[in-house]
Formats: C-alpha cells, structure tokens, sequence
C-alpha cells in the first residue's frame, strides 16, 4: 500500500503548519549561496500545497519569514522578498485553478509597498477560493502577536468597551492574526532542529509536532504523508485520560 493509501481520509487534520528550515544548509552542501536554497524551496511550496488540495486538508500555514529574519544579511533579506513577491506573482493562476486561497498573518504593513500591495492583491483576487487556504506567515513571531493582542483588549478595557471579566481565552484568540483560522492538529519542521522558533506559540497548545531530518528543499509530497500517518497513529487526550477518549 502506498503511503497516501495508508492516509485515514476521515481523520484527516484540518490544519497543518510548517516551519521551512534547512534552505541554507541545502545550499551549502552544494557549494552555492544561501538564496539558491531558498529558491530551491518553492517547489516543496507548490507540492505540498497540492498535496494539501488533493487530501482535502482545510488550511496550510507556512513560516515563510519571522520577525527574528529581518537580522539576516541584508542581501539575503532583499532577495528572500523578491523572491517571495514573485513566486506570489508567479502562481497566482496555478492558486486560482486550484481554488487556493491565500491568507497571510504577520506584521505585513513591515513588509514594504511593493510586496504588501503584491500580497494583497493575491489575497483578495483569491478571496473566494473555496478550496485549501494557504495562510503565509510573513513578518510573524508569535510573541509580537500576543503582546498586540494584549494591548488591543487593554486599550478596550481602557476605552470601557470591554470589562477584564469578559477576557478569557476565546476572547483573547479573536485579537491574534490567526483569528478566522482554526488551531493547527498538526505541526512540521523540517531540518532536524526540535524547536518552534516563536511560531503559533498560543495556537499550537494541543497541537501534535513532527520533526523531520529532511532539509526543506528535499521535503515533498511524501514527507507529507508520512508526517500525517504518523499523526494519525497519536492518541490526542487533551489532558484526559485514555479510557475517556476510547470509552469500551
Ligand atoms: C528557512 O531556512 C527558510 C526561510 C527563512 C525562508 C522560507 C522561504 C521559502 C521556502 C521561499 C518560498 C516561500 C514561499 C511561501 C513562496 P534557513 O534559511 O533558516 O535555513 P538554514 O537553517 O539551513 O540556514
């Protein structure tokens, strides 16, 4: 049986996110600059996209550029953003006739003109899409969004439109980026580094995370299904115990 047969399509997660690491490695291993592996980390873009699509997973989030990058090398800033404005340039017929539709969250205002207004062309051309919502975390760090969630409900307490009595977490998730998106079930990183790096820190609560060795270029469709087998072969208690969720 192949390892896409071995899927559950009726326990599928809704939501997987990614961190693409390794881009760099891959690029030194080959003797070449670090970009060359960032370019080389658009196909694992499109193919796990597609694979997303065809399972009918709901939503994929991908780390495409935390708070912490904007410290690179400034040639490697410029030419991940470029890059990253014209693959979005680039695929937005292949979004279409897939019916992808693109999301982003982050601090996107930071992004520059010309990839904001790029960006939000994509996403408003895409706006109806009805299949996989590609959401790129762009900008992002997980903590910049809780301490903006936080000083948005201060100001409204503040202003009296809301009491501290009304906060609680459901409340608190309605002020992140991620608010019309469900928590993710499933996590990836790639590169064989065991961290989350400020990435979805609120959402990923209950969420299962898989590690891979596989450096993010060579990721494809397969390391998917492996990631989402491996899944499905967890117990997910929530802080229950096993009899409550497997009653005899
Ligand atoms: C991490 O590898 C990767 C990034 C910071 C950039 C990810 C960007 C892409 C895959 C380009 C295309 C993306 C989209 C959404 C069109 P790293 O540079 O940290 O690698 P290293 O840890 O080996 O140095």
């Amino acid at each position: 049986m192949s390892r896409k047969e071995q899927i559950d399509l009726n326990r599928l997660p809704r939501h997987i996110a990614i961190i693409m690491d390794g881009n760099g490695r891959w690029a030194k291993q080959r003797g070449q600059m670090r970009i060359f592996g960032h370019e080389n980390g658009v196909k694992p873009v499109k193919d796990v996209a597609e694979a997303c699509t065809e399972l009918g997973i709901e939503y994929l989030t991908l780390y495409a550029f935390s708070t912490e990058n904007w410290n690179r090398p400034q040639n490697e800033v410029n030419a991940l953003m470029n890059l990253l404005v014209k693959t979005i340039h680039a695929e937005i017929k292949t979004l279409q006739d897939n019916k992808i539709r693109l999301l982003a969250i982050g601090d996107l205002k930071s992004l520059g003109e010309e990839s904001y207004a790029e960006l939000m062309h994509a996403i408003e051309l895409t706006a109806s899409n009805e299949n996989l919502a590609l959401v790129l975390a762009l900008s992002y760090s997980s903590r910049w969004e809780i301490v903006e969630a936080a000083k948005n409900i201060a100001i409204k307490t503040r202003e009296g439109s809301i009491e501290p009595s009304d906060i609680d977490s459901a409340m608190f998730s309605e002020y992140l980026t991620t608010r019309s998106v469900p928590d993710p079930e499933l996590l990836i990183r790639t590169s064989g580094e065991s961290r989350v790096s400020n990435f979805l820190l609120w959402q990923i609560a209950y969420t299962e995370l898989f590690f891979t060795n596989t450096l993010w270029p060579d990721f494809g469709k397969e390391d998917l299904y492996e990631a989402i087998i491996d899944y499905q072969n967890r117990e997910r208690r929530f802080g229950l115990i096993s009899e409550q969720i497997n009653p005899l």
